[in-house]
């Protein structure tokens, strides 16, 4: 069977939904909820429901949140591989507004306890995957030593460079070989490697051509995929290794949605499209994206994050000829 391994963060959500999200020095009352979430995970459910064999390589308080992850990793036949920390299970604070738009902090707490030894003892799993797919909520010690054993053992790796503020060296980089950040991201990382200065705003709208010299200066030697929300996706290769695909470069377009919550639609699009890679790996990168995009849209009908992940057959069902 198809093999995902996903390293990061668990957290426990608290969601507040406002009719818009509060400004500087404004308090406004809105309807509360707790759910399961953290990139990490959202991303390990992802993976399994999309019909991956999936192992979640984590950190973990002696809590409740601890428990709930552990109860949920096991309903959904996720192999979970937690350090038991002493610190905390990891939180977040969301607010979410009527148009779907969220802003979030992070409490690490646990997540923050994850290392390059415990990831380590993971090694046999991790060599069995075909995918590992990892992001930047967990120390990036922890998370080099993920993509570099998944390398090492000839994993495919997927880096999701998220959180935006997240420590993303260029070693780290070196051991992708799909990069996938979103507007936000993408900035950040040409900022810091590559001397670049270029407004997240401006890049759905820029043109082909100078999208895919930017992703080919960023990684030169990896596929980037750039995630522009409502204006779908950009996906650069280097010109010697096109994945199956006929371009080097190319738009996919987002799938439609009737949008409620944003929150985790990037980790439904990471998370599927590594179970799409593991499961059918003869198919052209163009249509992993694809499979991805639908299924990030149709976790944005629904609210929350790890409970919003679609089932593959849900995205079968949406989209007939996926
Ligand atoms: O990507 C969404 C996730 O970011 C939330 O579930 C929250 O926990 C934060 O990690």
């Amino acid at each position: 069977m198809s093999r995902v391994v996903v390293a990061g963060s668990f957290n426990v959500d608290h969601v507040w939904h406002c009719a818009a999200l509060p400004r500087a020095g404004e308090t406004l009352a809105g309807e509360y909820s707790t759910g399961p979430g953290g990139k990490g995970f959202n991303q390990a459910v992802a993976a399994a429901l999309a019909g991956a064999a999936t192992t979640f390589v984590c950190a973990l308080g002696d809590d409740d949140g601890g428990r709930l992850a552990r109860g949920l990793a096991a309903s959904h036949g996720i192999d979970l591989r937690a350090h038991a920390s002493e610190e905390p299970t990891g939180t977040a604070g969301i607010y979410v507004g009527d148009d779907g738009s969220n802003s979030i902090v992070i409490g690490p707490g646990a997540n923050a306890t994850l290392t390059p030894d415990f990831v380590a003892a993971q090694g046999v799993a991790i060599a069995a995957a075909d995918v590992v797919l990892a992001q930047l909520e967990s120390p990036v010690d922890a998370i080099v030593e993920t993509l570099r054993l998944a390398r090492a053992s000839g994993a495919h790796t997927v880096l999701n460079p998220a959180p935006a503020n997240a420590d993303c060296s260029r070693g780290l980089l070196a051991v992708a070989e799909v990069l996938t950040p979103n507007e936000t991201e993408f900035a950040a990382l040409l900022a810091r490697h590559c001397g670049g200065d270029v407004d997240p705003g401006t890049l759905a709208g820029m043109d082909r051509e100078r999208l895919h010299r930017l992703c080919r200066t960023l990684l030169p030697r990896g596929t980037v995929v750039l995630t522009l929300g409502a204006a779908g996706c950009f996906v650069s290769h280097r010109e010697d290794t096109l994945r199956g695909d006929t371009q080097a470069h190319y738009r996919c377009p987002a799938a439609a949605a009737k949008v409620v919550d944003t929150t985790g639609a990037g980790d439904a699009f990471n998370g599927a499209l590594a179970a799409s890679l593991a499961r059918v790996p003869a198919q052209p990168f163009a249509a992993h994206v694809r499979f991805a995009s639908r299924y990030a849209a149709l976790s944005t009908e629904r609210p929350g994050a790890a409970a919003a992940m679609p089932r593959a057959e849900d995205v079968a069902a949406r989209f007939p000829d996926a």
